[in-house]
């Protein structure tokens, strides 16, 4: 059985809330035995729209030197988990771009059996966050992925209570990401390794 198996996360983030989440997850998935890549993807929107928000300048600033997501980070993993802050209930431009590069990748079928799994940041509480990571999943299943949500499998998801994937709202920017969240974030990610292990098991033949 192969115990290391390769987990990318992938995270648009304007002002840090996800880019949080995203760091949580591939820290615990590390922990987990997982080789990670921590990606993001590219900013779509004009300069003088982050300059006019210092704490997205700040973040992007701060962020500057995370690697940029390609293809190839999504061909080389067993398990892809992928966030993005809620744009009116849906995922962001930014994240829907590059999903949108996987064309090539998807008709070669080289996006299928893997794991997939999503997570989120909204403004409010009900501000979209099943939503948003719903509208992620389809484009997983357009993949032939195997959709890994947290489900309730964990006594903290009976306390965060979101089975679709962690998803944070920051009080319009005025709460970051805490204990709530995050012990969310480390159940998903373990979640995900253990299933992508099981997945990368049964596939080469060991199981
Ligand atoms: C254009 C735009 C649309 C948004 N739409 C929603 C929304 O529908 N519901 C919501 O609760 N928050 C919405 N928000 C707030 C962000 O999703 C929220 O602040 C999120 O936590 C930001 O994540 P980030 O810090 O990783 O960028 C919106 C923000 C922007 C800029």
């Amino acid at each position: 059985m192969r115990n290391t198996v390769k987990v990318a996360v992938i995270y648009y983030s304007a002002t840090g809330h996800v880019a949080d989440i995203a760091r949580e997850i591939a820290e615990t998935a590390e922990k987990a035995g997982a080789e990670v890549r921590l990606r993001k993807v590219q900013e779509l929107a004009p300069q003088s729209a982050i300059e006019s928000n210092p704490v997205w300048a700040a973040h992007a600033a701060a962020t500057a030197e995370i690697p940029m997501a390609d293809v190839e980070d999504v061909v080389w993993a067993d398990a892809v988990v992928m966030g993005s802050p809620t744009r009116f209930g849906n995922i962001s431009a930014q994240l829907k771009q590059f999903l949108d590069t996987l064309g090539g990748a998807w008709r070669k079928g080289e996006l299928a059996d893997k794991v997939y799994s999503g997570f989120t940041s909204t403004g409010s509480p009900h501000g979209g966050n099943e939503s948003t990571l719903l509208a992620l999943m389809h484009s997983f299943h357009h993949f032939g992925g195997i959709v890994v949500a947290p489900g309730f499998t964990h006594p903290d998801k009976f306390v965060d209570g979101n089975p679709y994937g962690t998803a944070h709202h920051d009080n319009g920017g005025t709460t970051p990401v805490g204990d709530l969240t995050r012990k969310a974030a480390r159940v998903q990610a373990e979640r995900v390794v253990t299933l992508a292990r099981a997945v990368a098991a049964v596939s080469s033949g060991s199981q």
